[in-house]
């Protein structure tokens, strides 16, 4: 991997590599007031680098905390290249969407099988472990749950059993192969602090507020070997969201309900949350019984340029080390898993769409980019006991 590339989109922003100053008439309304001024902006120069990873990840990480991506079937089938960063510094994959309830459940009775065991025997021929990811969670469900809830035959216990049914089908099917399971995504609101800071999902609504304790009894029973963790977007930046969790978990675990870790997420940008609030965060979870693993790892640079300049590539460098370096706090990590393999393949990156985020490790050449060596740098000071 030790090639040249530029952080550019394409031959048209190559081109641009000079700096050039551009007068900007700038309007702004303040308060009912026209402001209007001259502004010197300058454009964006796009970054060139030539990064070498001379330590694969999975090894700077020192082995005991797994480093792993979120993938997709058809690049682990058509894209030699995204194969090759893959198998050269992961060591865990997470289904990006081939194991939610909207991809297995086509109908009601039946479950389509081929990309999530094409996913878990992958990681097997590869040594790599699986995170299965995820059980329950409101979006991505199959269309024929709107039919199924507009039933009233359906009661609280017809949801139960479904629920359960589908768990169990999942879990049981890879029991064993599967080391940890996202059995609940996204469960609690962000910013409540209060009694009640339940996700009004569909799930809590038929079933209440059992059905989070219910659905890892259920994963336990069908596979006691493995991992279960909350998994939830926000918890590195908002505290209550955090504390909620954290309560309902310990709570849980005080009935013998078998819940083994937190999953942050981590979708964080360039510039939030500040870095010490993750590390807040990491010492709240630390006085807690549990296993840590950021799930879901990617720093978006913003969306507002199309160039991705030297700028935004040192700070995001900066950024994914500051980032490791305050989960590296939480004395149970036990995982580091990017949302993606490589720019080209992350959900936040759409530049067809006119939104540009960079987030992941490498570009859209597939070449590493100045954040992935401050990352290996990052997992081996850090990371690597
Ligand atoms: C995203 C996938 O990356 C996209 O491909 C899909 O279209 C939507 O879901 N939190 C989660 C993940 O827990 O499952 C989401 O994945 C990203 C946010």
């Amino acid at each position: 991997m030790d090639r040249e590339r530029t952080g550019a989109l394409d031959s048209k922003h190559r081109a641009r590599k000079k700096i050039t100053a551009m007068l900007v008439l700038v309007i702004a309304l303040t308060a009912g007031n026209i402001i209007v001024g001259i502004q010197v902006q300058e454009q964006a120069k796009p970054a060139v680098y030539n990064i070498s990873l001379e330590t694969p990840f999975k090894e700077a990480a020192g082995g005991d905390v797994v480093i792993g991506a979120a993938v997709h079937t058809w690049g682990l089938k058509t894209d030699t290249q995204y194969r090759a960063i893959l198998e050269t510094h992961f060591n865990s994959i997470t289904p990006e969407n081939e194991m939610k309830m909207g991809l297995l459940r086509p109908n009601q009775t039946g479950f389509y099988w081929d990309n999530a065991d094409y996913l878990v025997n992958y990681a097997e021929s590869q040594n790599m472990t699986v995170h299965g990811h995820t059980l329950v969670w409101h979006s991505q469900v199959p269309g024929w749950l709107d039919e199924f809830s507009a039933d009233p035959a359906n009661d609280r216990e017809a949801w139960r059993a479904m629920l359960k049914h589908h768990i169990q089908t999942v879990v049981g099917r890879y029991a064993g192969r599967v080391h940890a399971w996202d059995v609940v995504n996204e469960v609690v609101e962000m910013g409540f602090g209060g009694e009640n800071g339940y996700r009004k999902t569909v799930w809590y609504e038929k079933i209440g507020v059992d059905y989070i304790k219910d659905a890892f009894i259920w994963a336990h029973e069908a596979d006691p070997s493995a991992k279960l963790y909350v998994n939830d977007y926000g918890i590195c930046s908002d505290l209550n969201k955090l504390d909620f969790t954290l309560k309902l978990v310990s709570q849980l675990q005080g009935q013998g309900v078998p819940i083994h870790g937190i999953g942050f997420q981590g979708h964080v940008s360039l510039y939030g949350p500040p870095v010490d609030v993750i590390r807040q965060a990491v010492a709240m979870v630390n006085s807690y019984d549990v296993d840590v693993w950021v799930t879901e790892l990617d720093i978006s640079v913003g969306g507002k340029t199309n160039i991705y300049s030297t700028f935004l590539a040192n700070r995001q460098a900066t950024r994914y080390a500051e980032v490791v370096e305050a989960f590296s706090r939480a004395e149970r990590l036990v995982g580091i898993s990017t949302w993606g393999v490589y720019d080209g393949s992350s959900w936040l990156h759409r530049p067809e769409q006119g939104v540009f985020q960079w987030p992941l490790l490498f570009d859209e050449a597939y070449a590493p980019k100045p954040c992935a060596a401050s990352f290996a740098t990052a997992l081996s000071t850090h990371v690597a006991r």
